[in-house]
């Protein structure tokens, strides 16, 4: 990740909570989970010590720069350096001794064939094993297969006498872009731990205190119910996201309007509104990574992951939404080479940097390689996009919203930030040549945005027919055209 540069505000007076015991806390892993986890820890009461073994992230964070954009991290950071609740440190050994807790976070990529790499978590075990003895506990905060715990806890026992720490989990529920308020009011505390005595529970408990004291629910059950409901959470969702796709594709092809349908079934107290929403599809570092993992768990135990395949084969298709959109208003695929299209976000949701398996990212990739010249804008997301993106002389990178639309044909919506959803449709139409937009998140006001004599192509949704001020502003932008050739093999039919 690239670092973005915080403003330096002076951290605010921290009044945190006096926890009954402060407890002595390293936290392995200074990522999004992290660094959220130590910073709040520390807001908890303890004094703990955060651990990265990228020796250049953790002098930046040491300094008070937080190098991934999540609203209200740097602050509360910056909070817990000045209270000296937390320090940051590369040397691991060091950071492990005398602690009653050890978290650790670090990261458990995906390989190609779905199975987790659990490299660092190896890595970390091993210091953990030399250094670590019992009453203290080792509570995995990172999403691991079913069955992790337990190996981890079994490679301890055979490294350590007889007093070696015990392993639980407490896998990790915290979205980017809301990520503080998730780890400090969660919606439920998992523990997983297969102990025969709730010591160490306790004293993980006791970590938590301030949000057990707030009345946060607290579930307790054995490693593998807790490894596989975190797996099994991520699934749903994407589930949901999938199944909604796949109904937006019916609605497409019927005439009916997804949006519509969504309120249909969402006010069914059953089924709810959330996660219903069509679009390009999920992304990011947990769904895709979470649901092949589920799937090759299954795999393994021969058993079938029909409703897993499913959710990912729709998610494949659906990020080649607006790319097929684009190709079927152009009429073929070598029509596609010359266009000007620019892509408004880049970040897989709005609220964060991360670009990691962002929807837009593969379609950026897509046209390209089709030959269409792109201009690509986010609000913070510029410097991790860049360095996901292979390089291609003809992409360009934006400096503003606006700035994307120079010289473009058509905008595709793949994030809705705030400001997309607020821009003014009479600019985007002023400045594109073909006036469409492809909006992948159904995130525009369409009524308002065709008014402005644009052609919105949503998903799952209808059309909307062009008003009497549209069809006046197409008439003259198309008198404009005829006066100066299209870059791409023609116009698109845009009152149609
Ligand atoms: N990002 C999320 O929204 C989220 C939410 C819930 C759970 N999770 C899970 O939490 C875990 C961490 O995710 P993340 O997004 O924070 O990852 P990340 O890549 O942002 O951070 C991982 C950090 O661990 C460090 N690290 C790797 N090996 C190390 C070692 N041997 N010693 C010390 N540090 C080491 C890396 O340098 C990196 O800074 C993953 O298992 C992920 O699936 C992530």
């Amino acid at each position: 990740m690239k670092l973005i540069a915080t403003e330096c505000r002076p951290p605010q007076p921290d009044t945190a909570p006096q926890p009954r015991r402060a407890l002595r806390i390293a936290v392995i892993g200074s990522g999004y989970v992290g660094l959220v986890t130590a910073a709040c820890l520390a807001r908890c009461g303890h004094a703990v010590v955060a651990v990265d073994s990228d020796e250049a992230k953790i002098a930046r964070l040491a300094d008070g720069h937080v190098d991934v954009y999540e609203p209200g991290l740097a602050d509360l950071m910056r909070a817990q350096l000045v209270a000296q609740r937390l320090r940051f440190t590369t040397g691991i050994q060091a950071a492990l001794r005398d602690v009653d807790l050890v978290f650790v976070a670090v990261d458990t990529p995906g390989r190609s064939d779905g199975s987790t790499e659990l490299g660092a978590i190896d890595a970390v075990m091993r210091d953990i094993a030399a250094v670590v003895r019992a009453p203290s506990v080792v509570v995995i905060k990172s999403t691991v297969p079913v069955g992790t715990a337990q190996v981890l806890q079994r490679q301890l026992d055979e490294a350590g006498d007889s007093d070696a720490p015990r392993v639980l989990c407490s896998p990790e529920f915290l979205r980017e872009g809301t990520a503080v308020a998730d780890f400090l009011q969660p919606e439920r505390i998992l523990i997983g731990d297969d102990g025969s005595d709730d010591a160490a529970q306790r004293l993980l408990l006791a970590a938590y205190a301030p949000l057990v004291d707030a009345g946060i629910p607290v579930l307790a059950m054995d490693t593998r119910s807790a490894e596989l409901s975190k797996h099994a959470a991520n699934a749903a969702l994407a589930m949901r996201i999938s199944f909604v796709n796949e109904i937006a594709s019916i609605a497409g092809a019927t005439g009916a309007d997804i949006e519509k349908v969504c309120d249909g079934i969402g006010s069914d107290r059953r089924i709810g509104r959330s996660f219903l929403r069509a679009g390009l599809g999920y992304g990011g570092s947990c769904f895709p990574k979470d649901v092949a993992a589920l799937r090759e768990t299954a795999r393994r135990h021969n058993v079938r992951s029909d409703m897993l395949q499913a959710t990912e084969r729709i998610n494949d298709r659906q990020r080649c939404w607006a790319f097929n959109e684009l190709q079927r208003d152009m009429g073929s695929r070598g029509r596609l080479r010359g266009l000007r299209v620019a892509i408004w976000g880049l970040a897989f949701k709005p609220g964060t940097d991360d670009v990691r398996c962002a929807p837009s990212l593969a379609l950026a990739d897509r046209l390209a390689r089709a030959g269409v010249r792109l201009a690509l804008y986010d609000p913070v997301a510029m410097a991790n996009a860049r360095a996901a993106l292979a390089h291609d002389r003809h992409t360009r990178w934006a400096e503003s919203a606006g700035d994307a639309l120079t010289g473009a044909d058509a905008l595709v919506l793949a994030t809705e930030w705030d400001e997309f959803v607020a821009f003014d449709p009479d600019a985007v139409a002023a400045a594109l040549r073909l006036r469409t937009v492809y909006d992948g998140r159904n995130a525009l006001d369409a009524a308002r945005w065709t008014e402005a004599g644009l052609r919105v192509v949503q998903v799952g949704r209808p059309i909307l027919p062009p008003s009497a001020r549209s069809l006046r502003l197409n008439l003259a932008a198309e008198q404009r055209a005829r006066r100066v050739p299209l870059r791409a093999a023609g116009p698109l039919d845009i009152a149609a």
